[in-house]
């Protein structure tokens, strides 16, 4: 076998000896997404991978993602060890809204309810009294509008906006953005539009106004691997991050698949749209992680107790 196929033996070896199971997302390696389907984790979205790893009984997940991904499953299961790849992987959003100056907005506006995306720290989610993801933003903000409440909603704008937007809500933005989906561009899109009139335009919310004005649909990537699936067109731009890609090469290897310009002139580039931080787990850091024992995530109990309940309202919300 290659040195690749070892490492992928090694892991799926080491996963059964440690009771732990792989959690990983849509932007992460093609490489790593297939191991955790052939090993029995989960590849999703942030929501599902939040559901997943606290129903699932392994006494370790090893969570392949960003930094939030690996909070969120420590506070919604303190008892399991929850391990990552590496803990350098973090994300624009949770980077641009620091706990205490998150606080301190809050403070200001003691008569919003605030609503946090699942994308920020174990402790802006403790003095959350929602947390969201991408696929139940719109619903849940929705109902808080029809229980008369004004939301105060942080970090992402783009996806705050989108939400105001189609809800009508009262919604006050923190200003955060995704350095990846702020970088679409409807220009490009529009050019691309002119090649493939007939293709369908699926954009994550985290994409600007523009880009998200000319989608036919909006949604987190598992609503958009859906949308692929479901929708009759057989091209399909995708605005989001290029590790998507797997998922939709398996379910629709018969469509032709684009990604979304992040340059204005319509040229289609392979390497952008590519989350720096996901892109930081590997074969290599996930087999280390295992063999070691080591990036384990600690979230401080107290603050954790805290987080658990903004974030237990989303799952049930969602369930
Ligand atoms: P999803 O919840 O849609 O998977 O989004 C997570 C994310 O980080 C998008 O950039
Ligand atoms: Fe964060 Fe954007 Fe990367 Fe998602 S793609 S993890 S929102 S930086």
């Amino acid at each position: 076998p290659s040195e690749r196929d070892a490492l992928r033996n090694r892991i799926k070896s080491l996963l059964k000896e440690r009771d732990a199971v792989l959690v990983a997302h849509y932007y992460t390696d093609p490489e790593i997404q297939a191991l955790a389907e052939e090993t029995g984790g989960c590849v999703s979205d942030s929501l599902e991978m939040a559901r997943f790893g606290r129903d699932h009984p392994a006494s370790q997940l090893v969570v392949a993602g960003v930094k939030f991904m690996g909070e969120t499953a420590k506070i919604l299961s303190p008892e399991k060890r929850v391990m990552m790849p590496t803990l350098e992987a973090t994300c624009s959003l949770d980077i641009g809204c620091p706990a205490d100056e998150f606080a301190a907005f809050c403070d200001q506006h003691p008569d919003r309810t605030v609503v946090v995306y699942a994308n920020t720290s174990a402790a802006v989610k403790a003095r959350a009294d929602w947390v969201v993801t991408s696929s139940i933003a719109l619903d849940v903000v929705d109902y808080l509008d029809s229980q008369g409440e004004k939301i105060l909603w942080a970090p992402d704008k783009h996806l705050g906006d989108y939400v105001a937007r189609e809800t009508g809500a009262d919604v006050l933005l923190w200003d955060g953005a995704c350095i990846v989906h702020e970088e679409f561009k409807a220009q490009g899109i529009l050019d691309l539009k002119k090649v493939y009139p007939e293709a369908a335009v699926l954009v994550h919310p985290e994409s600007p106004a523009s880009v998200v004005a000319l989608a036919d649909v909006v949604g987190s990537t598992t609503q958009i691997i859906n949308a692929a699936r479901d929708l009759p067109n057989q091209q399909v731009i995708v605005a989001t991050d290029q590790g998507i890609f797997y998922k939709l090469q398996q379910l629709v290897p018969h469509k032709e698949l684009i990604i979304a310009p992040t340059a204005g002139n319509g040229a289609t580039c392979r390497s952008c749209a590519n989350c720096p931080w996901m892109a930081m787990n590997g074969l290599q850091n996930l087999v280390t992680v295992l063999e070691q024992g080591g990036n384990e995530i600690e979230v401080d109990p107290e603050l954790g107790a805290k987080a658990m309940k903004p974030l237990t309202r989303m799952l049930d919300f969602a369930a």
